[in-house]
């Protein structure tokens, strides 16, 4: 089993990878649930017919009184209608704060699962089980967990770290190759802004059987870029922008295709590639950046351009939490490896998207 340990003050906690771990999340969840009796485990009517069966036999095994709270897979469930269907689903169960909230899923999952444990009670503990490429790179570490209101995605929400997070690569042999693709955006993301020998070894894999093969090393690797930003920025405020790479174009594709057309991943890769080219055409980011992401976004189907219209450049720039004022804050790369924060006027990234 690879294990790594977030430090953060008085909440260190381990992230756990190991094929086949969910027949042992019970003996683990009690390592750092001693006190706990009741677990709600909230899950999606994907996840769960998959999942939730080999989860609760182990968390049964180890003395814990599971129920599960299945919500229709899908964006939707990030709302505030699911959260006070937990809230009350909680009351009913007779959660306690010595019990804890358990989320097997994407990061829909998580984040929503995430929230309601932030708030019921004022807090309970929770644990993240992440079964999407997407959620065990990324959303199920660093604490961030929200849900979307009709004014935009992850306006509601709270920094709430887990206890545990716990992944089994196994569960990804069932995701869906778009699902995994969105997933691989991220991982290469790690790649361009922490870690050029990492972006090379995913170039000499490129393809889903062989980062397959490889899976508990890439975990390992993004969980642990990911953590090292989270134990010097957990609330956001510097270096965790840097994960913004991509992000704020992305926004705009994803925006531009009513979030329907494009998903986050494909609109991250896009939106990756053209950060590259603006910084190459400003003189930050080396020639040839560009090019070496998008031959390897192109290896998991993932797209280098997204048409968007300048009217859609500027109502996304406009809604970018990552912007001050007049100004935005655009992640560049000064190479391959290495991100850095790039402030300018929002009007003079608009002119040059023109
Ligand atoms: P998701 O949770 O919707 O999962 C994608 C799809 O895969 C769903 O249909 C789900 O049911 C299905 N699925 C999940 N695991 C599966 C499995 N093992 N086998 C088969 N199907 C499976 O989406 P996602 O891409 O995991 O997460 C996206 C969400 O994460 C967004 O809401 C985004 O805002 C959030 N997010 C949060 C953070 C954070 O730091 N908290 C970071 C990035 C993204
Ligand atoms: N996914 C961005 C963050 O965790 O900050």
């Amino acid at each position: 089993m690879k294990t790594l340990t977030v430090h953060l003050p008085g909440r260190d906690y381990d992230i756990r990878i190991e094929r086949g771990l969910l027949s042992r999340a019970g003996e683990l969840c009690r390592e750092v649930l001693p006190k706990a009796r009741r677990l709600a485990v909230v899950t999606d009517s994907n996840v769960g017919p998959l999942y939730a069966g080999k989860l609760g036999e182990s968390l049964n095994a180890a003395g814990f009184e599971a129920r599960g709270f299945t919500l229709p897979a899908g964006e939707p469930s990030k709302c505030a209608p699911a959260l006070e269907q937990l809230w009350e689903g909680f009351a009913h169960f007779g959660l306690t704060r010595t019990d804890a909230v358990i989320a097997l899923g994407g990061g829909v999952v998580g984040d929503l699962a995430g929230f309601a444990a932030a708030t019921f009670l004022r807090g309970v503990d929770f644990v993240q089980i992440p079964t999407t490429l997407l959620a065990q790179v990324d959303s199920s570490v660093g604490g961030k967990v929200a849900i979307d209101l009709q004014h935009g995605k992850n306006l509601a929400g709270a920094f709430w770290q887990p206890k545990l997070v716990l992944m089994d690569p196994d569960t990804l042999d069932t995701l869906p190759d778009a699902t995994f693709a969105d997933g691989m955006a991220e991982v290469i993301k790690y790649g361009c802004i922490l870690d050029e020998p990492f972006f090379d070894f995913l170039a000499q894999r490129p393809g889903r059987a062989e980062i397959t093969t490889e899976i508990e090393h890439v975990l390992y690797t993004c969980c642990d870029l990911k953590r090292i930003v989270v134990e010097e920025d957990e609330r956001d405020t510097g270096k965790r922008m840097l994960l913004n790479f991509g992000h704020t174009l992305g926004h705009a594709y994803e925006l531009a295709g009513n979030y329907q057309t494009w998903t986050h991943g494909q609109a991250v890769a896009a939106g990756m590639v053209q950060a590259a080219a603006l910084g190459e055409r400003w003189g930050i980011t080396p020639a040839g950046t560009g090019a070496r992401i998008a031959a390897l976004t192109a290896a998991f189907g993932l797209p280098e351009t997204i048409p968007c219209t300048a009217e859609q450049y500027d109502a996304a720039v406009g809604l970018d939490k990552k912007g001050t004022g007049a100004d935005i804050t655009l992640i560049l790369l000064e190479k391959l490896g290495k991100a850095v924060p790039h402030k300018m006027p929002k009007a003079q990234l608009l002119e040059e998207l023109k």
